[in-house]
């Protein structure tokens, strides 16, 4: 191939879990809409089945799968690594011949810090992606500095739930890995994965973040004050910022597979803004007490609802639950989110805070009921109820678990009366902002050309 018919060529390498593949995959296609050549690698054997090319974007696979308990983490996280380090070299060199498009860079997510020296190896630029939102980004890194300076983790915590360039934050705010930090526990090998996201922060050429400017303003611009960083989202297909290119509403590579039968017709028969939509992500998994005080309190809401029970979760329903509500509730092992959260029936999202549902929420304009889980949810929950209020956020009782009550009034006060209308207002607001953020010339945008460009000028 002649030299100036050759693009920059971009391998973007997300961890094999749904909540970052899809970012990655949108960011992506973003950059092949800016003539670069980009490749993303799917670690999964399950993954092809159900996926959809994401546009221009070449699709390759090496068969590692997402971590599923059979090893302990610490295991499964060092196999991990050997496998790509090992196998990254020659996916570069194939990928480079095959295309006729040399890479020149590796975009790896932040989870895996280690992919720089792989860079640095073979003398390519290396830009990592955080698919978590600035505030969160910004406590892991102040406890990653504070640890390198070897202050104890009581002190530590009391600093970042403190710290000035984030909302007041009590300790049931933090990311569930930091609030139990004190004592060793389960939770202490993701709590060291998280914050190993930092052990590199200010080498790597380029760092981008799943945010954008006026979302997270002063976290932005703490955290930009210790190095560069670009915010480029909201990492969601264009499709729903602008509803003009028909083609670009897939999210990509999918590692579950969808059942809709039936599910745009039911959604259609519903009228504008009725229909709660109910959906805790990818990984979480719920106790069945807990199950069944959601599906109570849904039933006693009087509203319409859509639930996303994955098939590994549905042993917990109440007996009998899916085919009493049938009708008023559907109940589906897998969504097409984005669709659903852009229809006129859907007024409410009760979701776990997941930082892409967070953020596909707040680009739709859905009000949302905040029922955290785990990991950065809490704070994701935080920001909704009290920064951006965008929604409300569940109480659970002395037993932890949310009643079916606590349910349903939390519905009710986002579907009905004064304090819905307001969060519908701020709703509107934060969509149109997000969507700013994103058009050509936006401050996401900018950014995103403004790296297209430097590669192509350092390619040529
Ligand atoms: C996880 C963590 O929970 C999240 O907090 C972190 O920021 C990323 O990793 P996950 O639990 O899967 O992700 O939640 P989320 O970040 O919301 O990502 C789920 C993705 O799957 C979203 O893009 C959502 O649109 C999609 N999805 C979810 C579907 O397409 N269909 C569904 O039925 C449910």
């Amino acid at each position: 191939m002649e030299k100036q018919n050759r693009m920059s060529h971009v391998l973007a390498i997300p961890i094999p879990a749904q909540g970052h593949i899809n970012p990655m995959t949108q960011f992506s296609k973003r950059l092949a809409s800016k003539e670069l050549q980009v490749t993303i690698v799917i670690f999964s054997s399950k993954v092809l089945k159900h996926t959809r090319r994401p546009g221009s974007v070449q699709v390759v696979t090496i068969d590692f799968d997402g971590y599923e308990g059979k090893i302990s983490l610490d295991d499964y996280l060092r196999q991990f690594r050997a496998t790509v380090t090992r196998k990254l070299p020659e996916l570069v060199a194939e990928l480079s011949t095959s295309s006729g498009h040399p890479i020149s860079c590796l975009l790896y997510d932040s989870h895996m810090p280690w992919v720089l020296e792989t860079a640095r190896q073979l003398g390519l630029i290396g830009a990592s992606l955080f698919t978590q939102s600035c505030a969160v980004d910004t406590v892991y890194y102040n406890i990653h500095e504070m640890q390198q300076k070897k202050i104890p983790p009581e002190k530590l915590l009391v600093t970042v739930s403190r710290f000035p360039s984030l909302a007041a934050l009590e300790i049931a705010d933090l990311p569930s890995f930091v609030q139990g930090m004190e004592s060793e526990s389960e939770y202490s090998s993701l709590l060291n994965q998280v914050v190993g996201q930092f052990s590199n922060f200010k080498d790597a050429d380029w760092i981008f973040v799943n945010t954008f400017n006026t979302l997270e303003e002063e976290a932005v611009n703490w955290l930009a004050s210790q190095r560069s960083i670009k915010p480029i989202g909201p990492m969601i297909p264009s499709f729903y910022l602008d509803r003009q290119l028909e083609d670009d509403k897939e999210y990509g590579p999918s590692l579950f597979k969808p059942n809709l039968d039936g599910c745009n017709e039911w959604l259609d028969s519903k009228e504008t803004g009725s229909v709660v939509y109910v959906s805790f992500g990818s990984l979480a998994a719920l106790g069945g007490e807990q199950m069944a005080e959601i599906a109570w309190g849904l039933k006693r809401s009087g509203c319409c609802f859509l639930w996303v029970v994955r098939e590994s979760e549905r042993k917990k329903l109440p007996i009998n639950f899916a085919e009493e509500s049938s009708g008023n509730g559907l109940i589906v092992t897998w969504s097409q989110q984005l669709e659903v959260l852009a229809h006129r029936s859907v007024g409410c999202f009760m979701t776990h805070c997941g930082w892409n549902s967070t953020l596909e929420a707040l680009s739709l304009g859905v009000p949302m009921v905040a029922m955290p889980q785990w990991t950065d949810q809490p704070t994701n929950a935080k920001y909704i109820a009290d920064v951006w209020q965008v929604g409300v956020r569940v109480k659970a009782n002395e037993k932890g678990i949310v009643t079916k009550e606590e349910v349903e009034g939390c519905i009710r006060e986002v579907m009905e009366g004064e304090r819905g209308n307001e969060i519908r207002r701020n709703s509107e607001k934060w969509m149109k902002l997000a969507q700013t953020a994103a058009d050509e010339g936006g401050s996401s945008d900018k950014n995103i050309t403004e790296f297209a460009a430097d590669l192509a000028r350092k390619f040529h």
